[in-house]
């Protein structure tokens, strides 16, 4: 990495303010997801174990710059201390800077309960950086948000990069840059014009393509075929045929479906059944078992594995099986295996396959950007090495 890192700085007596991203899944106030916590860990245990002390931010949902108690960090709070085994603080008046001791650990209020966050106030910025000696970016999710807590503080401290940031971008450059051949990578997702840029990005990169999940069917549509009532990008039906004619001309192997499980209605208890062509009126929630078996065989042989995006609806068990299949591959395969934030994130770790995998991004935007070739500007704002 050309980025300076935490490991290269003394933290000794130092305030280390951290950026993490502590934006968890909560139903009622209780978080249903601590993974994002878990793997802020390593940087806080560095720091601590290197004599400073710890200053944390982190936003969490969309509050729009308003304080609203639905988007407190008190269960992050509450959820460090237990993983610590040390009371965590939470700070509310950012501009009340209190001081943090060798060996303690501290939270700030949701960054984004102030309008400057977003908005990368040089003031807000400065006011943040009051807390800190020096600051380290850990939050990889958050690093394509040129914002206050991320970006702004860069200017008043001097910036580096902390543990899961460096293990981030160490993943995704090692698999764009150097893959070990075959290069598979398997998209799915809802919407073509989510993933157009990947696509592009990576077909001068790897060696098949294979396809699933609702945008698939925006795929089949260009290639002629009968689609149904199933997820359709009308207005992308033309570049996907020139993404396919694209892909045919460098070489890239594209797979797409060639059977499905069709339903009645978009729900749990929809009638269902599994057909090679998609009836009208029928809507495709999930690969068939002949494309499983078909991309399960490609993940098996390959040397190197993106996967980013469902296959199917695997929220609706009936629907889950495409999904299900390839986190199985993924698990079983000898590949290294780099598993995209967000969807298929939350997939692996549904089904208990999380630490069969070489990587699992905690970053779903901040991924896509990677994968699409952008400089996230979180990086971009650090020290260079
Ligand atoms: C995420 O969940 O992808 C990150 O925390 C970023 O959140 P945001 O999309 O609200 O900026």
């Amino acid at each position: 990495m050309q980025k300076k890192s935490l490991r290269e700085v003394a933290v000794s007596g130092q305030r280390v303010l951290v950026r993490s991203d502590l934006n968890v899944p909560l139903k009622g106030g209780v978080i249903t997801d601590d993974t994002r916590i878990r793997a802020s860990l390593p940087t806080v245990r560095q720091i601590l174990d290197g004599g400073g002390g710890v200053v944390l931010m982190s936003h969490l949902g969309r509050p729009k710059g308003q304080v609203a108690p639905a988007f407190s960090l008190a269960p992050v709070a509450a959820r460090l201390s237990e993983l610590l085994g040390q009371d965590v603080p939470l700070h509310t008046d950012f501009h009340q800077v209190t001081d943090v001791p060798v060996g303690g650990v501290c939270l700030l209020e949701n960054v984004r309960f102030h309008p400057g966050e977003t908005a990368n106030d040089p003031a807000f910025a400065s006011a943040l950086a009051a807390w800190g000696d020096l600051f380290v970016n850990d939050a990889f999710g958050s690093s394509h948000r040129a914002h206050a807590s991320v970006v702004g503080v860069a200017d008043h401290l001097e910036a580096v990069a902390g543990a899961l940031v460096e293990k981030e971008l160490v993943a995704f450059s090692g698999i764009l840059a150097a893959p070990a051949r075959p290069f598979v990578a398997i998209l799915g997702g809802a919407k073509v014009s989510d993933k157009i840029l990947v696509i592009e990005n990576l077909l001068e990169r790897v060696d098949a393509l294979l396809i699933g999940g609702g945008m698939a069917y925006t795929f089949l549509a260009a290639r002629g075929e009968a689609i149904g009532a199933s997820k359709l990008d009308a207005d992308k039906v033309e570049y996907a045929a020139s993404l396919l004619a694209k892909a045919a001309a460098s070489g890239v192997r594209v797979l797409l479906p060639t059977d499905h499980v069709v339903a009645d209605r978009f729900a749990e208890d929809a009638e269902r059944r599994v057909v090679a062509s998609i009836p009208d009126q029928w809507m495709a929630l999930d690969i068939g078992p002949e494309t499983s078996a078909a991309y399960r065989a490609e993940v098996s042989a390959a040397g190197t594995v993106l996967w980013n995006g469902p296959m199917g609806v695997f929220e609706l068990s009936p629907f889950a099986a495409g999904t299900r299949d390839i986190c199985e591959a993924c698990a079983e395969s000898p590949a290294t295996t780099v598993i995209g934030g967000g969807d298929s994130a939350a997939a692996v770790n549904v089904f208990g396959l999380a630490a069969r995998m070489s990587h699992i991004s905690t970053g779903g935007g901040a991924s896509l950007e990677l994968l699409e070739g952008k400089p996230l500007p979180g990086i971009a704002a650090l020290a260079d090495a």
